[in-house]
């Protein structure tokens, strides 16, 4: 080897030992764990069990320490007292630069930049068509859609008993009927012919999208980006421009989309297949998980179907099998103890990290007398997981009760860590900036698809079968899928 060359190595390698070994922790830094692995640090044990991982770290290191996982440094805040505090210090830290990448990488589209002006106001402000007065015909669209899908694939007169697969049966009900909702009709039909191919891509796409959030190249996971492909070519502009009944949320969206000459049709269309995922990814498991525990706790849902029953009875709703009900927001809005047990699943099956980019070195205020040194691109998170299931906080946390939120026929609002009042105590839809704009909508619906089933169905699970258990491969991401789908009977209730 020439003296040269050994010359470079020898001055490389304590350079390249330095970068692989990682940073040391600086004066007033939290603790920093990096594992042993350069580069990769703690990836691996955390990707298996997030919550183990996070709650075993909290007993050696406290409430705020740095992990180094795939070359990241992430900062973890586990005390919920100090949520408030950092969900307010917006200037320092961002969130729409990391969401921007990943969900960019996801579905296809390039990132809304500088290179679109405007855009990216103009993709916020539209989310306020799915709350507050665009509420109401949001959810009396799909009220509509649902019942139809309900009606022509489910209620048969026959009150025999009928076997199926819950996620399965979830799914293929809110796949089509939240697409009908969100993109509308097509031309002289009620329904879109060819749903259940693009329900079974959709399906596999969700599968591989954990590994898209985690930056793996599309070309290393099969035949994902194929299928991402269709499910896209399914919302180009000339196909999506002869619907009709579509939502204002959507349409507002296509005009949008169409002022950018720079955008091609099919990033258009990525852009509207990643609402669809976002609508009904976390959708559809807190469906399956909250229908799941009350078929299995049969005097909860005797519970929650008798106050419905009352809410329409109080209203003047005569129900029979052979109409279709229509239950108002005015209606969902009264039924407090199934949204108790919405959110009691919810606290059971999500897990959904909150992410913060540092945009400089600077020191974080973690409460009136304690800081921690962050630097510029270090990622600060909260994993309200920990909340959810911390004892202190919820009384025996793995056990479902439907009516945990409720209080003297009143919701409960009041829940406390160290005798201190939580304001953050269940966080599925994310917080401050990211909170998700789609929560109020998801809530109604829940309650729609719910109140469907307990009038129409008995339901049943089928003997035999071990507890549903949570797939942890989405951890950190949202609601969680079960490991195995679940055998139930139904069958419709006699009148
Ligand atoms: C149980 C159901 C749902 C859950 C648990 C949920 C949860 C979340 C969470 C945690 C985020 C923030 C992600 C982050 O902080 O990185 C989010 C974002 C989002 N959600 Fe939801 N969501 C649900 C249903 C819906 C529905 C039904 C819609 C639309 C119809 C929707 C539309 C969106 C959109 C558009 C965003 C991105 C917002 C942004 O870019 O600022 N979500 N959701």
């Amino acid at each position: 080897m020439s003296p040269l060359l050994l010359l470079v190595l020898g001055l490389l390698l304590p350079l390249l030992l330095l970068v692989l070994r990682g940073r040391t922790r600086r004066e007033d830094e939290p603790p920093l764990i990096k594992g042993w692995i350069p580069f990769i640090g703690k990836a691996l044990e955390f990707g298996k069990d997030a919550h183990k991982f996070l709650k075993e770290h909290k007993r050696k290191f406290g409430d705020v320490f740095t992990v180094q996982i795939a070359g990241k440094y992430m900062t973890f805040i586990m005390d919920p007292l100090l949520y408030p505090n950092i969900i307010k210090q917006g200037r320092q830290l961002d969130f729409d630069e990391f969401s921007n990448r990943v969900a960019s990488f996801a579905f296809g589209y390039p990132p809304v930049t500088s290179k679109f002006p405007g855009l990216k106001e103009q993709i916020t402000r539209g989310f306020i068509l799915l709350q507050g007065d665009n509420l109401t015909p949001l959810t009396e669209s799909m009220m509509g859609n649902l019942m139809l899908v309900f009606r022509q694939d489910y209620l048969d007169q026959e009150s025999s008993w009928k076997t199926a697969y819950m996620h399965k049966f979830c799914n293929s009900i809110m796949f089509e009927a939240t697409f009908l909702t969100m993109y509308g009709k097509p031309p002289s039909a009620s329904r879109h012919s060819g749903m259940s191919v693009l329900e079974t891509d959709f399906i596999k796409f969700d599968k591989m999208f954990p590994l898209l959030v985690a930056q793996i190249p599309i070309w290393l996971l099969g035949r994902t980006r194929a299928i991402r492909e269709r499910l896209i070519n399914y919302f180009l502009p000339h196909q999506m421009s002869c619907w009709s009944h579509s939502s204002e949320f959507i349409r507002t969206r296509f005009e949008m989309f169409e002022q950018y000459d720079t955008l091609r049709d099919f990033d258009k269309a990525a852009h509207h297949f990643a609402i669809l995922w976002a609508s009904l990814g976390n959708t559809v498991p807190a469906i399956f998980w909250v229908t799941y525990y009350l078929v299995s706790h049969p005097e909860a849902l005797q519970f929650v179907r008798q106050e419905l029953e009352d809410v329409l009875r109080l209203s003047g709703v005569e129900f029979s099998r052979d109409k279709d009900v229509t239950l108002t927001p005015a209606h969902l809005e009264k039924l407090l103890y199934m949204e108790s047990a919405i959110e009691e699943s919810l606290r059971l099956c999500s897990a959904s990290m909150n992410i913060r980019v540092a945009q400089e070195d600077f020191s974080l205020r973690l409460d009136a007398e304690r800081s921690a040194a962050v630097r510029k691109g270090d990622i600060i998170a909260l994993y309200p997981q920990a909340i959810h299931l911390d004892p202190e906080i919820y009384e025996d946390p793995q056990t479902f009760r439907f009516d945990r939120y409720m209080q003297n026929g009143q919701k409960k609002t009041n829940f406390y860590k160290r005798g201190q009042k939580l304001k953050h105590y269940l966080m599925p839809f994310g917080s401050g900036a990211s909170k998700c704009p789609g929560r109020f909508f998801a809530i109604n619906e829940i309650k729609q698809f719910l109140s469907v089933i307990l009038l129409y169905l008995d339901l049943e699970l089928e003997e035999g079968q071990s507890k549903a258990t949570l797939d942890l491969s989405r951890a950190g991401l949202g609601v969680m899928l079960p490991a195995e789908d679940v055998r139930f009977r139904y069958r419709l209730r006699p009148v």
